[in-house]
């Protein structure tokens, strides 16, 4: 997963398709690849590291090269490392395919093109669409290179961006979008592809944004798209005119808001293979048995900042399913601490970097411990990846705004599916509720598509509140631990004071600082304890402070709320992760209103590498 672009036309292929590749480098990767046809044959140059990297190979580009693929790797399955980059090759090493995406399957797929004679290179899931792609060649010899491919694709269960070279046409490139952006830019003379615009603004502003389903044949006379029975599909072309900064950003002002619009993708990602339809979890990176998920008699997660709130998020479900006591742990105390851990232990590490020193010290004196260690990661090759007993890796691909929403979101999710995944194979006594959550999870992204249509009311919200001079953010059960996060999220890019409250402590010392002026976001999504919360803010609302409540879209308007935002409604346990998206959304809005610095908030670093 992370970056594609490609070019077809009458300049340097190489060149061109290493400098967009440049133009993609803020969305962070690992290493970087290309493939393109010279003298009569394929060539794939790969370098880990840094596109530089890959550029001294190339040192003297043949100029006559007109056709090039190029990829930037995140790594998503198997480390970072040169064999794993893309482009990845077929036996023969006549076809090469770049990839965005996740293929589902490729473990059965794998072993079936595995049994069938083919030999893999990498740990990639990648390299399985290249070894089918032979496959199809060779099955079906008369047919046309697009439909070799297209008919390769139907074995495929998952997201794909792809492009594909093959020696035996040698001026044509393929591609093919399902789940996964790409895009084709229209110059003179000369066609461009990309997995976002702004790798192309530099040659063209003419683009053409492929659907899912849509497949492409590009050869310097054409670019023709088809569906996969291959029926011609009609795409205009639409005029970009953004300058160069908002391009990087997908046309958003900030980093963090584009990583909030990506909050639904990153939950189908999340979730993307590890669950059946009938609800079935399936973790393969975590290989214990039955026996060892049922040896752990105590856990613990651990993290920092975002990530230590998705694991007090996620707590009362673990709790819930496993009938354990969880505990969740600040690193930085958690590292100083004397834990009375042992073999009976499982301490789960939350990061998304895997990088926070912090985190990592936690995780080296948990082993000490004899604990078993997990860590629930984003960027697959980083420390807290490589070191930890075993990794469930989130899938929420690169962040690069300091203030962490989409990553968020999938930690919570990651924990649900663990939660699952450790119930059902230590036989917890728990059937019901895990029934129950597994029909629930899958209809996160479709509910996250709804708290994002809130933004318009979020944003009038943020107008109404952005002169507060201090924030109370209260709720009880799970939505104490929503309420901590957002106060995080407001304090770190508007700069105003914010505090998390369980909402039953207002009384014990915080009303105090009730007054007008003073704003207070009132969670109230959890349904047993809706009154008591109602009662609370009315506490707040009688000290002249302003009350904003956010409550499910079945509940009767309180008469406590100056402003009200009304959620999708779901089960208790998936409200997290529902209430935290308008929550990112107006703590963006209120520092855009502030005219604050979002992604680059002052004093704060994106990975804490030191202590
Ligand atoms: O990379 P990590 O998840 O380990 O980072 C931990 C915290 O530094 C991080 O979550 C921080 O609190 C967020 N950037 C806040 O938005």
């Amino acid at each position: 997963m992370c970056g594609i672009t490609g070019y077809l036309g009458y300049r340097s292929a190489i060149q061109i398709s290493i400098a967009n590749l440049k133009r993609l480098e803020y969305r962070g990767y690992d290493s970087a690849g290309l493939a393109y046809m010279y003298n009569g044959k394929l060539q794939v140059l790969k370098a880990e590291g840094r596109i530089a990297n890959l550029e001294q190979l190339t040192q003297q580009p043949p100029q006559e090269v007109g056709m090039a693929i190029a990829h930037t790797r995140w790594a998503t399955h198997g480390p970072p490392c040169t064999a794993n980059s893309h482009p990845h090759a077929d036996c023969s090493g006549d076809i090469a395919v770049v990839h965005n995406g996740i293929i589902e399957n490729y473990a059965l797929l794998q072993t079936r093109l595995t049994e069938a004679g083919h030999t893999f290179q990498s740990e990639t899931d990648t390299e399985t669409i290249a070894h089918l792609i032979e496959e199809a060649m060779s099955l079906m010899p008369d047919a046309d290179f697009a439909e070799q491919v297209r008919t390769a694709l139907k074995h495929i269960e998952g997201s794909y961006a792809i492009a594909v070279l093959c020696k035996k046409y040698p001026d044509t490139i393929f591609v093919a979008r399902q789940d996964s952006p790409l895009i084709i830019g229209h110059g003179e003379q000369e066609t461009l592809i990309a997995s976002d615009i702004p790798a192309v603004m530099q040659y063209t502003r003419r683009v053409t944004v492929l659907q899912d389903g849509d497949c492409a044949i590009i050869t310097p006379q054409s670019v023709v798209i088809t569906n996969h029975a291959g029926e011609i599909q009609n795409r205009t072309a639409m005029y970009v005119d953004w300058d160069d900064q908002s391009a990087e950003k997908g046309g958003f002002e900030h980093f963090m808001l584009k990583e909030i619009h990506e909050g639904p993708r990153t939950m189908r990602d999340t979730l993307r293979g590890r669950m059946s339809e009938a609800g079935t979890i399936s973790l393969p990176d975590l290989p214990l048995t039955n026996a060892q998920w049922a040896s752990y008699r105590n856990v613990t997660i651990i993290g920092c900042g975002t990530a230590y709130h998705a694991g007090f998020a996620a707590r009362r479900m673990l709790e819930q399913l496993l009938q354990r006591q969880v505990d969740v742990q600040v690193a930085s105390e958690f590292r100083y601490s004397s834990p009375i851990l042992n073999q009976e232990s499982l301490v789960i590490l939350i990061s998304q970097s895997g990088e926070t020193a912090d985190t990592l010290a936690a995780m080296r004196l948990a082993k000490q411990k004899g604990a078993a260690t997990l860590g629930v990661v984003n960027v697959v090759g980083s420390s807290l990846a490589r070191e930890a007993d075993m990794r469930l890796i989130t899938q929420a691909g690169p962040e690069i705004g300091v203030a962490s929403t989409k990553a968020y979101l999938a930690q919570v999710a990651a924990l649900q599916l663990l939660g699952l995944h450790m119930a059902a194979s230590a036989h917890a006594p728990t059937a019901m509720l895990q029934q129950q959550m597994s029909s629930a999870l899958p209809m996160l992204p479709a509910l996250l598509e709804r708290c994002l249509t809130l933004e318009p009311q979020v944003k009038e919200l943020a107008a109404h509140l952005a002169h507060c001079s201090c924030f109370f953010f209260l709720g009880r059960g799970y939505d104490y631990a929503t309420a901590l996060e957002a106060a995080l999220k407001l304090k770190e890019i508007s700069y105003i004071h914010a505090e998390a409250y369980p909402a039953g402590e207002m009384k014990h010392g915080p009303l105090a600082l009730v007054e007008p002026g003073v704003a207070t976001v009132g969670l109230c999504t959890q349904k047993n304890l809706r009154d008591k919360m109602i009662s609370n803010l009315k506490e707040v609302k009688a000290r002249g402070g302003t009350v904003l409540v956010l409550q499910r879209e079945t509940d009767v308007q309180p008469d406590c709320a100056d402003y009200l935002l009304t959620l999708p409604d779901a089960p208790d346990f998936l409200m997290p992760i529902i209430a935290m998206l308008p929550l990112q959304l107006l703590a963006y809005h209120v520092a855009l209103q502030r005219g604050c610095a979002i992604d680059q908030p002052r004093n704060l670093a994106k990975s804490v590498t030191v202590e």
